[in-house]
């Protein structure tokens, strides 16, 4: 099957999916789960971890492209409020992407974050949809923290008031309080309806607090080392 036809064809089921009743009520947007699914084929992460997984649409999305990957693992919690684990299994399975997501019914914290301990997890993308309060949802975004990667991403859904939800939104706002301290990281909040933000955990201090001839200095080094390995100064 050619590659423009498979992706017709999951599109295609992702709008059947939609389509069934109650489904869309939870479940990120059709635009959102595009946006992750884009996400992950262009950051190709080898380890994801979702918090939130209800009916298991948005752990479709993102577990087809790792599928379009040959590569990654998909690691999604919850404890399953208003629906069952054995429904987002067998969505996942109709879309013969099982061996891609392993499905973990418990408390994102603690016991989330022990897995992640156990497990030796190295997230690269952790993808926050949980319990949407502001206490949760900040013990989601401080529990997982120390096991996403540097440079790994971490989106936080519902991040707008417009979306009804109070907890992601105070959790991007209070950031810097809790976790600048010990930790370098870079944000955007992308304009979209519900707020969707990704925060880049960084291992470098930005430039902006260098002294300025520091940085100067590093531009013309990285510079020089550009032009040695042979490269063409732009
Ligand atoms: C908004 S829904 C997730 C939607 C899903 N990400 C999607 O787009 O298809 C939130 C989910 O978080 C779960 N949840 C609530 N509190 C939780 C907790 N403490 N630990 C794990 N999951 C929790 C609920 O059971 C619910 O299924």
């Amino acid at each position: 099957m050619s590659r423009w036809k498979e992706i017709e064809d999951f599109l295609e089921l992702m709008e059947k999916i939609y389509a069934r009743a109650g489904v869309r009520a939870a479940a990120v947007s059709p635009e959102t789960g595009y946006f992750l699914h884009s996400l992950v084929r262009l950051t190709k992460p080898e380890v994801i971890v979702e918090i939130g997984t209800h009916r298991g649409v948005s752990a479709l999305w993102m577990a087809r492209a790792l599928k379009e990957n040959l590569n990654g693992h998909l690691y999604t919690i919850d404890i399953y409020l208003q629906t069952s684990m054995a429904e987002a299994q067998d969505l996942i399975k109709s879309a013969g992407l099982s061996d891609f997501v392993t499905f973990i019914k418990a408390p994102s914290v603690p016991d989330g974050v022990n897995y992640c301990k156990k497990n030796n997890l190295k997230i690269d993308i952790l993808f926050i949809d949980g319990n949407h309060n502001l206490e949760p949802c900040a013990a989601d975004l401080m529990g997982f923290w120390q096991y996403v990667k540097q440079e790994g991403l971490v989106i936080l859904h519902d991040t707008k008031l417009s979306s009804g939800w109070r907890g992601p939104h105070f959790v991007m706002r209070t950031i810097d309080a809790t976790i600048q301290k010990e930790q370098s990281f870079r944000f955007i909040e992308l304009p979209v309806v519900e707020g969707l933000s990704i925060i880049q955990k960084k291992e470098l201090p930005p430039p902006k607090i260098m002294p300025y001839l520091v940085y100067r200095l590093y531009l013309i080094w990285a510079e020089l080392k550009f032009v040695l390995k042979g490269n063409k100064s732009p």
